[in-house]
């Protein structure tokens, strides 16, 4: 089977129900915490896929019994001291930063050291984000060139409480460091620019030490070492940033509506539906509840008759960071230019998706003007594409691929999107899903 798609259709109107898999971030966390759980956790809806099955092995590897049964996940937590740190250890963590960035918190104790690789594209980022402030705890840290995987950690038993300024908006170090901090006598602070909270969400709904002050732009979390964690059983709420792709299609696809059930709509998540309206998209939330701890909706979304351009206010940044790509296309047929500002830590995920954006944009024709950490979007209503447009060589990056195929059957043209497997590290039926929208007769 070759591994690329070929897209010569649109996608006609439509009025849709759907349901997307599980989220990501979530999905990761609970593996890890559960790992660490004094019993057994079982989890529904987990999104399985390469991210979270990695997270899997990774626990596992480290002792940890975990069994996959008709769409139940159970782990069978060896609680906070029962790791079974071996020697030449090896976790691999695919193309999943979260989870390599996750555990390198939560082995700061590891007698042995332990060495953390990744695939071609997780081998390009950043870890010093995060060894940096973690050897601070008194684990010690190597890193490739000072920067990459492969990393090796090697814990300390005298591990001392921290005092850390997270200003990147990264979760993903912010979580790191709760992780080291749970692991560590005595309190440790962090001082936090705002980004995802699943993980203090998820330790207040365990009522473990956490305490969080929210100020205007920062958060201030105080986080003191669990001895105990009980166990977690959790229907994980679906992903946004997989429904992101469907409310594209809808805003980009004539009169089109959509409900795409039971959605995560934590506030520091939802910065594609602040944006949207923005743009002039109608969005509801049906059927809100708080679970556990995380607030969810059904997510209603309209075709607009006009998309408006926008000067993005950059505070929706961090809370729309995995979707931008998907918001660069809706600004592709807004009226008149749209700026994106203050988004240098786009160009660090999984490919450089600043570059990649504008490089598909202009594939498109549309005018894109990039800078290093900004782009301005000059619109275009009517735009419709009649060429072959070819994508590849972008680091296999799943969220590309998804909104390339987006791209292709929204504005029409002949679409070669190479590199098809790479959904599987976030959303293997996205194609499925797809597929179950009807196209539009070729002409
Ligand atoms: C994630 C945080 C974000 C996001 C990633 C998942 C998480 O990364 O881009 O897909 O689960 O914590 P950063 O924390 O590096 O911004």
């Amino acid at each position: 089977m070759p591994n690329k798609i070929i897209i010569k259709k649109k996608i006609l109107n439509f009025n849709k129900k759907i349901s997307i898999p599980g989220d990501k971030s979530l999905s990761i966390r609970w593996v890890l915490i559960s790992s660490l759980a004094s019993g057994i956790s079982k989890a529904k809806n987990l999104l399985m896929s390469e991210d979270v099955e990695a997270s899997i092995k990774a626990v596992r590897k480290l002792g940890v019994k975990v069994l996959i049964k008709g769409g139940v996940c159970t782990i069978h937590g060896v609680g906070m001291k029962g790791y079974k740190y071996k020697k030449n250890l090896i976790i691999n963590a695919q193309n999943s930063g979260t989870l390599g960035r996750l555990i390198s918190g939560i082995l700061i104790d590891t007698p042995f050291p332990i060495k953390i690789i990744g695939d071609k594209s997780l081998s390009k980022r950043d870890f010093q984000r995060v060894a940096r402030p973690l050897s601070k705890f008194g684990a010690s840290f190597r890193l490739t060139n000072n920067y990459n995987l492969p990393l090796t950690v090697k814990g300390s038993e005298k591990l001392k409480p921290i005092r850390f300024f997270e200003n990147k908006g990264s979760a993903q170090c912010k979580s790191s460091i709760i992780f080291g901090g749970m692991k560590t006598n005595g309190k440790t602070v962090i001082k936090a620019k705002k980004s995802r909270d699943h993980t203090e969400l998820l330790f207040k709904h365990l009522k473990l030490p956490i305490k969080i002050k929210k100020k205007k732009n920062l958060d201030i979390i105080e986080i003191s070492k669990v001895n105990k964690i009980k166990p977690l059983n959790y229907k994980i709420p679906s992903d946004i940033s997989s429904a992101a792709f469907f409310i594209a299609l809808t805003v980009l696809s004539g009169e089109s509506k959509i409900i795409i059930k039971n959605i995560n709509i934590n506030p520091t998540r939802i910065g594609i539906i602040k944006i949207l309206k923005k743009m002039g998209v109608k969005i509801l939330f049906l059927n809100k509840k708080t679970y556990k701890g995380e607030p969810i909706a059904d997510i209603l979304v309209s075709s607009p008759q006009i998309i408006k351009s926008l000067n993005c206010p950059s505070e929706f940044n961090s809370g729309a960071i995995d979707e931008f790509l998907v918001i660069f296309l809706i600004a592709a047929k807004a009226k008149g230019v749209s700026h994106f500002k203050k988004l240098e830590e786009l160009n660090k995920k999984e490919s450089p998706r600043l570059i990649w954006g504008s490089k598909l944009l202009k594939m498109m024709g549309i005018k894109a003007i990039v800078t290093k950490d900004s782009i301005k979007i000059f619109g275009n209503p009517q735009l419709k594409i009649k060429k072959k447009i070819v994508i590849s060589k972008y680091l296999k990056d799943h969220r590309v691929f998804m909104t390339s195929v987006i791209a292709a059957l929204s504005f029409g043209g002949e679409w070669h999107v190479h590199d098809k497997d790479s959904i599987k590290t976030s959303f293997p039926s996205f194609l499925k899903i797809i597929n179950t929208f009807k196209n539009e007769k070729k002409n």
